[in-house]
C-alpha cells in the first residue's frame, strides 16, 4: 500500500497518530519523562548517554546519522525512508515512538530506535547503532528502552528479526523474553516480546506482600 497508494498510507498514519494520542498520550508523557531524564540510560560500556524523542531532534542531524552508516547497516533495516521529508513526517507522527540516544561527551547521535505503534495496541520494534558505537551494549540497552516505553504504556510488542543478523538477534534475545509467532521466509522470525516488566512487578508485589 505504501508504494501503490502513498496518499492512503499517509491518511492512515494521520488517523492512527490522532487516535493513538487520545488513547496513550497521557501514559506516554509519563513514561517519556522517566526515560528522558538525565541519568536514565546506562549501558554496560558507559553511562554517558541520554535519550531524546525523535520530535525534539534536529531533522538534519538524523538524516546525517543515517547517511554516515555503511551500506551493510541497511541490509536488514528498511523501516522507512531516510531522507529529510520522511524524517519530518515521522517526527510529526505521534504513534511513531522514535528515540535517539546521544553521546553526552560529543553531542552526537550514537543510536536510533523506535516502536512503530498502532492505536489498537501493538508496537513493532526497530533500532540502529552508529557504526562507531557498535558492540558496546547500546543495541541491547535500546531494546530495554523500547520495552520500557511500549510495555509502560500497555502495548504488545513485536519484532521481525533475521537469524542472519547475528547482532540484532542476540541483542533481541539478551534484552527480552520472546515467543516465536512465525518462521518467515529468508531465515526471518516474527517474534512477540514477552512483558517481563509485568512479571517483575508481580515479583516485587510478592516480595512486598509476602514479607
Ligand atoms: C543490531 C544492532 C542494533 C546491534 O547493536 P550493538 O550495540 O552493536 O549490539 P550490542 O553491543 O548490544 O550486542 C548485542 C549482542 O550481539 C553480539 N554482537 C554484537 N555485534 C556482533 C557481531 N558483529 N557479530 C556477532 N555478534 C555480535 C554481542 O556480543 C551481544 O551478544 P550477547 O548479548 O550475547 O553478549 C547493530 O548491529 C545495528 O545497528 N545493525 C544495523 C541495523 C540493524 O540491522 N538493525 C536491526 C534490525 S531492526
Amino acid at each position: 500500500m505504501r508504494d501503490q497508494m502513498p496518499w492512503l498510507w499517509d491518511l492512515v498514519d494521520i488517523v492512527n497518530s490522532f487516535l493513538f494520542r487520545i488513547r496513550y498520550g497521557d501514559k506516554l508523557d509519563l513514561v517519556e519523562n522517566v526515560i528522558c531524564s538525565k541519568d536514565y540510560f546506562k549501558c554496560k560500556s558507559s553511562d554517558n548517554f541520554y535519550v531524546v524523542p525523535i520530535r525534539s531532534v534536529n531533522s538534519d542531524d538524523l538524516v546525517e546519522f543515517f547517511a554516515c552508516q555503511p551500506t551493510e547497516s541497511f541490509r536488514f533495516f528498511k523501516p522507512h525512508g531516510f531522507d529529510i521529508k520522511s524524517i519530518k513526517k515521522l517526527q510529526k507522527n505521534r504513534a511513531f515512538l522514535g528515540y535517539v540516544v546521544k553521546d553526552i561527551t560529543k553531542d552526537k547521535i550514537a543510536g536510533y530506535c523506535f516502536n512503530r505503534s498502532f492505536f489498537h495496541g501493538k508496537g513493532f520494534r526497530g533500532r540502529m547503532v552508529d557504526i562507531n558505537y557498535r558492540g558496546k551494549g547500546l543495541g541491547t540497552t535500546m531494546n530495554l528502552l523500547l520495552n520500557k516505553v511500549g510495555f509502560g504504556i500497555g502495548l504488545r510488542l513485536f519484532e521481525t528479526v533475521s537469524k542472519d543478523n547475528v547482532a540484532s538477534y542476540r541483542s533481541a534475545i539478551s534484552a527480552s523474553s520472546f515467543r516465536v509467532i512465525e518462521e518467515l521466509p529468508h531465515n526471518e522470525l516474527y517474534l512477540e516480546i514477552i512483558n517481563d516488566m509485568k512479571q517483575n512487578d508481580n515479583i516485587n508485589k510478592n516480595l512486598i506482600g509476602g514479607g
